[in-house]
């Protein structure tokens, strides 16, 4: 139970890596708000997770949802912001103005809106953690996701602005970049055999990954095994980024 006590909002927490953490998080002893857009669907994953989980329907790109989150969860110890979105892929030049502000809106501003309203009580009381969910996408350029990359390679340097300016207050920032993890997002990626082979081959791990696989990381990372690690990007990817 190494989070005992602990509060912590999940972001985009109704399937995939945000349910995945949730339910690590809950099983470690915290108290944990998920985020998502449909109340029904929160209410179902906290009907399965059990005790410990508390469903509020959220957008993450609407602030007067993100307000009523932030005030239902009171001191929160703990924020992982996973909610992302990848409306728009294809080539550099062919995004209009509506996609662009929607990625920035959700990735980015949502995160922005969130740390603004959470990490002053975190410093006030000396301690908290702030995990943001890139993607090796951030660190790297893909084919036809200039919108999706661009946003995740702000929200490392937003991770690291945050880190360098929480720390000497007791709070951590840290960014996880996930590989290719099986989930709804990616499944254009890893259903069809071809695509998932072109992915092994670059991958030195030869399995495709699992949302748990970035759970315990969030996991450490929210807890004091992590109490000297700020301002970092891990890197959960089979090895991809190593070709
Ligand atoms: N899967 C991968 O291969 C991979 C790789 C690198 C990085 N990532 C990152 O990992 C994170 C989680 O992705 P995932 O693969 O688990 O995706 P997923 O299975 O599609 O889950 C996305 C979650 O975000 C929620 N969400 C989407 N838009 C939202 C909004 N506007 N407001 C609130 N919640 C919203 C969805 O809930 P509702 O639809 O119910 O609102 C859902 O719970 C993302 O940041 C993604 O960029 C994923």
């Amino acid at each position: 139970m190494i989070l005992k006590d602990k509060v912590a909002v999940v972001t985009g927490a109704s399937r995939g890596i945000g349910k995945a953490i949730a339910a690590t998080f809950a099983r470690e002893g915290a108290t944990v708000f998920i985020c998502g857009r449909k109340q029904e669907t929160l209410d179902a994953v906290a009907q399965e997770l059990g005790p410990g989980i508390v469903p509020v329907a959220c957008h993450v790109g609407r602030n007067e949802d993100i307000a009523r989150l932030v005030e239902r969860a009171g001191a929160v110890d703990i924020l992982v912001n996973n909610a992302a979105t990848n409306i728009a892929q294809g080539s550099c030049l062919g995004f209009d103005d509506v996609q662009f502000d929607k990625m920035v809106e959700v990735n980015l501003k949502s995160v922005y809106r969130l740390v603004r309203a959470l990490a002053p009580g975190m410093c006030e009381r000396g301690s908290g953690s702030i995990i943001n969910i890139a993607s090796v996408a951030g660190l790297k350029p893909q084919p036809e996701s200039l919108l999706y990359s661009m946003t995740k390679a702000a929200l490392i340097m937003m991770t690291r602005s945050y880190a360098l300016e929480f720390g000497p207050k007791g709070v951590r920032a840290n960014a996880i970049a996930p590989g290719l993890i099986q989930t709804q997002l990616s499944e254009y990626f890893w259903k069809d055999e071809s695509k998932r082979g072109m992915f092994m081959d670059r991958q030195v791990i030869k399995h495709l990954g699992q949302p748990q696989e970035i759970a315990s990381i969030a996991l450490m990372l929210a807890s004091d095994q992590a109490s000297y690690l700020t301002g970092q990007t891990v890197t959960v990817d089979g090895g991809f980024m190593l070709m």
